[in-house]
């Protein structure tokens, strides 16, 4: 093996997603005279254009396929190998690529990325979505689709339910609310309105802060574990299926208009149990796969509630798996529960001179309390950026610590044609029910939502326009007992900012 090595860098990155493409950019800008090499499976590499700083934590930008020779015009002494890595040797310190062609490497820092969770394995009529292009590829193929069963309560299938349009979409989620991932029910409930809905409409501000719903399989009106917590700023009286939409109960099923362009029902609390090819529904004599809807369709999908949907094809949706395989076979790392490459705050694994970044790792080091890991195009650059300045101290001989960015969780995206930040717990996450929120909706418009522990701010979602975001990472990042201002917080006629400054 060593007498076929075609070179060795003093620093080699696997992938040309955003976490490779960023550590190659900080290690070619820290180390200019130093041979470094991307080496990536795809033909293009995805680069963060229109970076903007928007408070302390908190970014935006936006991503954008490249072909590779953008970065080597940039970075002349970086080496762009098109190939896959199919083996590795940590011992040795070299790379093996599908190419047949062998690298060795100083350091190393793996960034391949994750691969989506596919239902069933070979079985046709369903798809996997990628990345956004294979996800607009999709929606191409959607033009001969009459209904499509989606799978899965991550942002992909929050995205897609809400971008498909002219076919019916039956949506089946694990959870008793849509977007678990990213919502709590009650911003949830501010969104499903636009799944019916061309245009949102602007409307009133909802009545109260408090709210319920019903469990669409016990049938009964169940508040959700939250209420208990949540404080309005409003102190109208309480009630059962109040305020934020008005197609929450009843198993929703949302009519877009008489053109129907968007038609979505949402199945809740149920997984795939079976998917059957048309043939095998045919020969099928039993009762219990008898579909819940007309006609013949080339693929069903039977669910754990007991319902079977004919459909064009399914998309699966349901997460992703950190894209380890052509690393592991012979050496020694250590893995997460997730399935990721365990690493330190320094971003290494536990292989010697092989560090991790994106959605291939999985953070191992003590989390700030106000952080998590999620595997999303932010993580991916800030994780790639620390890495390549952790390798390049190393190289350097400097010492490093843990960047600010982890010090809070802060994501902006899209949802539905919203905007939305997420900070730091946003959804409560590991509080347990030590926690009170506060809440303030207008339907169509903004939904605001404030995570309080002892006082102090520890999470926030911003739906819509709210320009809430500075100072709500402010007074999260800085911790401020905010006991004293009790619910003027969200109060809309109070100026907060003048607060605080
Ligand atoms: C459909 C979809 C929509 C999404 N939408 C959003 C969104 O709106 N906002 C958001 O924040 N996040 C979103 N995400 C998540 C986001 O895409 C990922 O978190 C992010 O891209 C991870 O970046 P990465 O660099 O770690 O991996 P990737 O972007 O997956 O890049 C991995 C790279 O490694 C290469 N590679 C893989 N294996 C090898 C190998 N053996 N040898 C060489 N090269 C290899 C690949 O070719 C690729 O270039 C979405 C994900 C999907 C699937
Ligand atoms: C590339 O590396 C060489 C030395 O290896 C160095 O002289 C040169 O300045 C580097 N190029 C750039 C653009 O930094």
């Amino acid at each position: 093996m060593t007498d076929r090595i075609r070179k060795t860098f003093k620093c080699v990155v696997v992938g040309g997603g955003i976490a490779g493409v960023t550590c190659v950019e900080q290690l070619s800008s820290r180390l200019p005279s130093t041979d470094v090499a991307l080496i990536t499976a795809g033909p293009h590499i995805k680069a963060v254009t229109n970076y903007k700083q928007v408070a302390k934590v908190l970014e935006e930008f936006d991503v954008e396929e490249q072909p590779p020779s953008v970065l080597q015009e940039k970075f002349p002494n970086l080496t762009v190998i098109p190939s896959a890595v199919n083996t590795l040797h940590t011992q040795s310190h070299l790379v093996e690529t599908a190419d047949g062609h062998v690298y060795g490497y100083e350091k190393l820092c793996i960034c391949s990325g994750a691969r989506p969770k596919l239902l069933t394995q070979g079985k046709p009529y369903v798809l996997g979505i990628r990345d956004t292009d294979s996800a607009q590829e999709f929606q191409t193929q959607l033009t001969q689709a009459k209904r499509i069963v989606v799978i899965g309560n991550g942002g992909i299938a929050l995205e897609l339910v809400y971008e498909v349009e002219g076919c019916e979409v039956i949506w089946a989620v694990k959870d008793s609310a849509i977007g678990n991932t990213f919502f709590d029910a009650g911003a949830a409930q501010f969104l499903i309105p636009s799944l019916g809905a061309d245009k949102p409409e602007r409307a009133a501000p909802c009545k109260r802060a408090r709210y319920t719903t019903e469990d669409p399989t016990a049938g009964e009106a169940q508040t959700f574990t939250a209420d208990r917590h949540m404080r309005g700023r409003d102190s109208g009286p309480t009630e059962a299926g109040s305020a934020l939409g008005p197609d929450w109960h009843q198993g929703l099923v949302l009519k877009g208009a008489e053109r129907a362009s968007r038609r979505v029902s949402v199945e809740y609390q149920c997984e795939v149990e079976q998917i059957f090819t048309s043939e095998e529904m045919l020969n099928s004599q039993s009762q219990t796969h008898k579909p819940d809807t007309e006609g013949t369709w080339p693929v069903y999908v039977r669910l754990t509630n007991g319902k079977t949907f004919g459909c064009d094809f399914v998309v699966s949706a349901t997460g992703v798996t950190p894209n380890t395989e052509p690393f592991l076979h012979g050496n020694n790392f250590a893995l997460a529960d997730d399935g990721g490459l365990r690493i330190d705050d320094h971003m290494v694994t536990s292989e010697p001179d092989v560090y991790a970044a994106g959605d291939v790792c999985t953070a191992c080091w003590e989390h700030s309390p106000l952080w998590q890991q999620m595997r999303l195009w932010t993580q991916a650059r800030q994780m790639g950026w620390h890495a390549g300045r952790c390798m390049a101290a190393r190289v350097l001989s400097e010492a490093i610590e843990l960047d600010f960015c982890f010090e809070l969780f802060s994501h902006i995206t899209k949802f539905f044609n919203y905007k939305v930040v997420l900070l730091g717990k946003f959804n409560a996450q590991g509080l347990g029910s030590d926690y009170e929120l506060l809440l303030r909706c207008t339907k169509g418009q903004e939904y605001v939502k404030v995570v309080l522990q002892g006082g102090r701010m520890v999470g926030a979602v911003l739906i819509g326009e709210t320009d809430l975001e500075e100072t709500f990472e402010n007074l999260i990042l800085n911790q401020m007992d905010l006991t004293a201002y009790g619910e003027d917080l969200l109060n809309p006629n109070v100026d907060i900012e003048d607060y605080f400054d």
